[in-house]
């Protein structure tokens, strides 16, 4: 039987290609979204099962693991990709862009893992990779609340690997630089993507650190050769 695994933030770019990837690897990928119109959609086009998911939202988060459990069965793997970008000066963000950011990248990684990381410690057995990012890495200018969104995970993820190895669990994380994604222009940002990794490369890396089952990928990180001009 095929290996269920759910992927946060499916309906677009790096997610998406996930979904495709982990299929194509005999992977049984759930595709989750806030939007419940794209999850329709993209489930069917992909010939997955879709689930409405709001990470931001915990009461969505209790609720709807136990529906995917009660459906689906054991899940072996999470992975937490799910994310939004806020570019700007610090003191120009307004409080609600700064929570949601939080909300979204950082508790709802740690809460979707919380609802899932038990049943794959019972069983001995399974994998989360959580989507971080190259903004975790080093510090600069105009992202420190992504930045500190991403350092938060960095710091779980690295913690929880330590913690959960032992009992036969892999918690992973990726570390990107950019990806040719909507992910700057839906916070209203513009970037040259020209020198970016494709999602589907991105999604290449991802599924062969889930496939290496005896081996912990710690922090595998990259960026495209065109994004060293
Ligand atoms: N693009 C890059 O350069 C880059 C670099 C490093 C790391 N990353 C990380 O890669 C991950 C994937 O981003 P991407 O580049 O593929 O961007 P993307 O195309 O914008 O995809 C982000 C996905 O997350 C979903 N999402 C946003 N808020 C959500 C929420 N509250 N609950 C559930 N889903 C939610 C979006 O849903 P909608 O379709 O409804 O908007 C979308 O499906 C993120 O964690 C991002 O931080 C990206």
């Amino acid at each position: 039987m095929s290996k269920t695994i759910i992927v946060t933030g499916a309906t677009s770019g790096l997610g998406l290609a996930l979904i495709g990837a982990l299929k194509a690897a005999g992977y049984a990928p759930i595709l989750t979204g806030r939007s419940a119109e794209k999850v329709r959609a993209l489930s069917a086009e992909m010939g997955v099962p879709g689930v409405t998911l709001d990470v931001s939202d915990p009461g969505a988060i209790q609720r709807v693991v136990p529906e995917i459990l009660a459906a689906h069965g054991p899940v072996h793997g999470l992975i937490n990709n799910a994310g939004i970008w806020l570019e700007g000066d610090f003191e120009t963000h307004r409080p609600e862009e700064i929570r949601s950011v939080i909300d979204t990248n950082t508790t709802g990684t740690i809460l979707m893992t919380h609802a899932l990381l038990p049943g794959m410690l019972a069983r001995g057995t399974g994998v989360v990779v959580n989507t971080v990012s190259t903004g975790a890495l080093y510090c600069r200018k105009l992202i420190s609340v992504y930045a500190a969104s991403k350092w938060a995970i960095r710091g779980f993820t690295g913690c929880l690997e330590v913690e959960c190895a032992p009992k036969g669990v892999r918690v992973m994380g990726f570390y990107p630089g950019k990806i040719d994604t909507q992910m700057y222009e839906s916070a209203g940002i513009e970037r040259d993507l020209e020198v970016a990794m494709s999602p589907e490369e991105a999604a290449k890396m991802v599924v062969f650190m889930i496939d290496q089952k005896d081996m912990v990928w710690s922090q595998v990180s990259g960026r495209s050769i065109r994004d060293y001009q």
